[in-house]
């Protein structure tokens, strides 16, 4: 089986979408070849934080149902290397993939691409065990809240096959006076391992707005880079000290 790695949450809104996007640019610049596949049934996202909505003809589910052919349904993304590639969400909310056919789609996409990237469905429901089942390995995002992280936690205690990282997103110095849990407690709550804390940084939203990267410079982008450097197996520490 290729190497496949699920975004996922539990709780809506943490960014999958967001991280999955961003993560997919950090590994293309270290000239990987990765497709990113939206698993959001009626909720497509990644077309317009990748500024291709209006080149996706063909979505997930027009593959999986024999409607096109597998090149039909890849958008080629605007990248310096042209190595950046997506599969849309299926357009109708109800669709679920089948598992076997999910499983044939990234065997046969196993050979063009050096990350296949599944960007998964906010809920722990069908899709989730489809998505759970065929993944070799997978990111937990959660943000501060305590509601996502009991959702992260319930997302982990799913996916035993395949021990999932964790990232906690959306940190905030801030929240350190605040009554939010810290980092120590999200990471004893949800139970996996910690790779990454993405920052609160009001440029992810804004360039999500125009179909654009964020700055370089911005906060989040040097712990996206980061990131992407731990899953290519280099050791990178994390900066976690002052934020405990
Ligand atoms: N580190 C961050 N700082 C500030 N805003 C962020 C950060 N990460 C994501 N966001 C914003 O949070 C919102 C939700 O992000 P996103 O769509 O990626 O979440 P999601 O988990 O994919 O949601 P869903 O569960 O609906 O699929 C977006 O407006 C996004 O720009
Ligand atoms: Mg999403």
């Amino acid at each position: 089986m290729p190497k496949i790695l699920l975004v996922t949450s539990g709780k809506g809104g943490t960014g999958k979408t967001t991280v999955s996007m961003l993560l997919a640019h950090a590994l293309c610049r270290r000239d990987r070849n990765v497709l990113l596949i939206e698993l959001d049934s009626g909720l497509r996202g990644l077309d317009l934080l990748l500024g291709v909505s209006d080149r996706v003809v063909y979505d997930l589910s027009d593959y999986l149902c024999g409607r096109c052919k597998p090149v039909k349904a890849v958008t080629v993304c605007d990248v310096p290397k042209g190595n950046l590639h997506l599969i849309a969400a299926p357009s109708d909310r109800y669709f679920v993939p089948d598992p076997n056919a999910l499983a044939s789609l990234l065997r046969g996409m196993s050979g063009c691409y050096d990350e296949l990237i599944l960007d998964a469905a906010a809920g722990l429901g069908r899709g989730f065990d489809v998505a759970a089942s065929l993944c070799t390995s997978a990111l937990v995002v959660t943000t501060p809240d305590p509601v996502s992280v009991r959702d992260a936690a319930k997302a982990v205690s799913m996916l035993q096959r395949t021990p999932p990282r964790l990232i906690v997103n959306k940190f905030s110095t801030r929240q350190l006076s605040a009554d939010l849990p810290n980092l120590d407690s999200i990471i004893d709550t949800v139970g996996a391992q910690l790779i990454s804390v993405i920052p609160e940084d009001p440029a992810l939203p804004q360039a999500g707005a125009r179909g654009a990267l964020p700055p370089a410079a911005s906060p989040a982008m040097g712990e996206i880079e980061d990131l992407a450097r731990r899953l290519l197996g280099e050791r990178v520490l994390l900066n976690i000290g002052r934020l405990r």
